[in-house]
């Protein structure tokens, strides 16, 4: 009898263990394969024909971000500029280089981008997905390669679950030290695997931001 139940015990927990260990995996395969997946949005142009005063700068490894910053440039009526970054592409090898790149703390790497002239902007507003609970490399990397003219900065992140405070405020610095003036920042968190916010979520989430806090990405923040 006591036998019994000791394996009957024994079985319980071994299922509960291997059902857990599958959960795990099923979630850690979505998320791979998400990540390797990427979600389209409408073409952004902007209606007006007058010279833009604000520049949305995004950097988006699967298109999540490049959502979030089309309705930013939308709601401000913003130029857009696109960063692409050769060495992260939506490939598995492509997502292990990214995710030691940035548990490395990389501050660089490739990027392309067409030519952008900041000094005639104020605010720029920087779009980045987290990577390891900082920005983007991509977006460390364009930092670097620009000056600004005392221009506010502001940066929108999107992740699935969380960032570190201490490296967006090393972000902040590296912005600083390049002459742009740090604004303040905004985290949109989608969601993990299984929860993930819809690209209609995720521009409801920005027209919120931008509703409420519009002191962000102002002129002269
Ligand atoms: C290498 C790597 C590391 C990540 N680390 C984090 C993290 O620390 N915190 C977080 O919230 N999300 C993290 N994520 C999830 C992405 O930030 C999230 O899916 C983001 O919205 C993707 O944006 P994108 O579609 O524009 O590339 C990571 C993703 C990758 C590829």
């Amino acid at each position: 009898m006591t036998k019994k139940t000791y394996s009957r015990r024994g079985f319980l927990v071994k299922s509960a263990i291997g059902g857990t260990a599958l959960a795990a995996l099923g979630s850690f395969g979505l998320i791979l394969h998400k990540d390797q997946t990427w979600v389209e949005s409408e073409p952004y142009k902007r209606l007006s024909t007058s010279p833009a005063g604000t520049a949305v700068v995004v950097y988006s490894r699967s298109g999540n971000t490049l959502v979030a910053a089309k309705e930013f440039a939308r709601l401000q009526d913003a130029d857009l500029f696109i960063i692409k970054a050769p060495e992260y592409p939506q490939t598995f090898s492509g997502q292990m280089k990214a995710s030691g790149d940035a548990s490395d703390k990389k501050m660089n790497t490739e990027i392309i981008h067409p030519p952008i002239d900041i000094s005639p902007y104020d605010p720029v507003v920087l779009c980045s997905p987290v990577w390891w609970y900082r920005p983007a490399v991509p977006m460390w990397a364009f930092i670097n390669n620009h000056e600004f003219s005392q221009q506010s900065v502001f940066l929108l992140m999107t992740g699935n679950s969380g960032y570190e405070t201490s490296y967006i405020e090393e972000f902040a610095e590296l912005v600083r030290a390049r002459n742009g003036r740090f604004t303040g920042f905004r985290f949109i968190e989608r969601g993990r695997a299984f929860w993930q916010l819809s690209s209609s979520e995720l521009r409801d989430e920005v027209r919120i931001l931008v509703d409420s806090h519009p002191e962000f990405v102002s002129k002269g923040a």
